[in-house]
């Protein structure tokens, strides 16, 4: 009760406008608290920063604390969303923030990370660009005392982080393969179909969950001959996009058209594991691809782009992750972590959002790290109202397509 007040006054916040423009490649922001210059907004994070206050435990944890949050890139719309919902929800609870994006380079971000290290920040929220790469920068953080929270995407090799908060990634392809198996009938069908697979970044764990979810969800189909697939590309190996770049995965869907559909050969099902990806694949089926039929495109993410193509019939699904509710369950974590608590399944007690709590599946080579996994779920051109929902999306003012309630320009 008191967690969904505090996340309406957020989400409030949010869509008063402290949202920054997704595609901004600027690639260096560091924030401090109440740094917002918008008077109004400022007025409500105050607002829902006494809210949060008069409805948080006698263990405010906050005063004077400051979390350092590292996310891997402005170019891709989702981590835009999540940076800011982080730092609003973090400072509306009374936190100082430093924000950073490292630009997809690993290197920038081992450099952020230790300038947030060397700042004495007291919590650290990475969602890591290489996660096999900041091990080093992690031992320091542990010297230092400073907890760590691998956000979103796992971070490999290091004992130093001590949760990990995401969504269900293997269900996140799961979700995709299955939507294939309905869409296409494959229990009843004769078909033989043809199916393509684009991947994510090898450098993100998140990309093999995804893939394997997927995979396994259509595996009979492809071993009984139902599903085929033409260029023979079947490995994650194969069909990883470096970055989740929308322009490789464009040209690698040019070359496999160009490969194995240029003489008449039907494509039904490219399954790409997001939504920066299929928005490429979705380009170079619009401009490559000769066939009549329109070849199902999965996605993942509800960027609004791709929520685009989805009204305009180019892509046909994406799993959405509501990470206003990934940004709150991380605050939740946080917060019991920096009061000096060691948070488990009970947290799920005072969560709003639907988690779960996994001491199982996500090992990183040195420890399994325990796990707040939040639930994702489908969105077609038959449910974007349940977007809308959200308060996150509103339809425009044609009535056509979703746009995002908080202000973007
Ligand atoms: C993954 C993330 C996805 C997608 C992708 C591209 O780690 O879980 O939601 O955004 O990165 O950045």
């Amino acid at each position: 009760m008191k967690m969904k007040k505090f996340l309406a006054a957020v989400s409030s916040l949010v869509m008063l406008g402290a949202f920054t423009a997704c595609g901004d490649s600027s690639s260096n922001e560091s924030t401090n608290n109440n740094s917002n210059n918008n008077a109004e907004a400022t007025t409500k994070a105050d607002d829902a920063a006494t809210e949060a206050d008069a409805g948080a435990d006698n263990n405010n944890s906050a005063a004077g604390k400051t979390v350092g949050i590292a996310m891997p890139t402005k170019s891709l719309e989702r981590w835009n969303r999540d940076g800011e919902y982080l730092k609003s929800q973090f400072e509306a609870a009374g936190y100082s923030v430093e924000l950073k994006y490292s630009d997809n380079n690993d290197n920038q971000q081992n450099n952020d990370i230790q300038g947030m290290i060397a700042d004495k920040v007291d919590l650290l929220l990475i969602a890591a660009i290489d996660g096999s790469t900041l091990s080093q920068t992690l031992a320091d953080a542990k010297d230092a005392g400073i907890p760590v929270i691998a956000y979103d995407r796992l971070i490999m090799n290091t004992d130093a982080v001590s949760y990990y908060v995401s969504f269900d990634n293997y269900t996140v392809g799961k979700l995709q393969g299955e939507y294939v198996v309905e869409a296409l009938d494959l229990d009843n069908a004769t078909g033989p179909f043809n199916i393509e697979f684009t991947a994510g970044d090898p450098a993100d764990n998140n990309a093999g969950f995804f893939f394997n979810g997927a995979y396994d969800a259509v595996k009979k189909y492809i071993d009984d001959g139902k599903l085929n697939i033409p260029s023979g590309k079947k490995k994650f190996e194969q069909v990883a996009t470096a970055q989740w770049s929308t322009d490789t995965a464009l040209a690698n869907m040019q070359n496999t058209l160009a490969s194995y559909y240029s003489d008449g050969t039907q494509l039904d099902v490219a399954l790409c594991s997001n939504d920066s990806t299929a928005l490429g694949v979705a380009q170079a089926i619009s401009s490559d691809y000769n066939g009549k039929n329109v070849p199902i495109v999965t996605g993942q993410d509800g960027d609004i782009a791709n929520l685009k193509n989805i009204v305009d019939g180019k892509q046909s699904m994406t799993v959405y992750k509501n990470v206003s509710d990934e940004a709150g369950v991380t605050l939740e974590v946080s917060k019991a972590i920096l009061s000096g608590q060691t948070p488990d399944a009970s947290l799920l007690d005072s969560l709003s959002a639907e988690a779960t709590y996994d001491t199982s599946s996500y090992d990183n080579g040195v420890k399994t790290v325990p796990s707040y996994l939040l639930v994702p779920y489908v969105i077609t051109k038959d449910n974007l109202d349940k977007l809308v929902d959200t308060g996150l999306y509103q339809w425009d003012s044609a009535n056509k397509y979703l746009e995002s309630t908080a202000s973007t320009t």
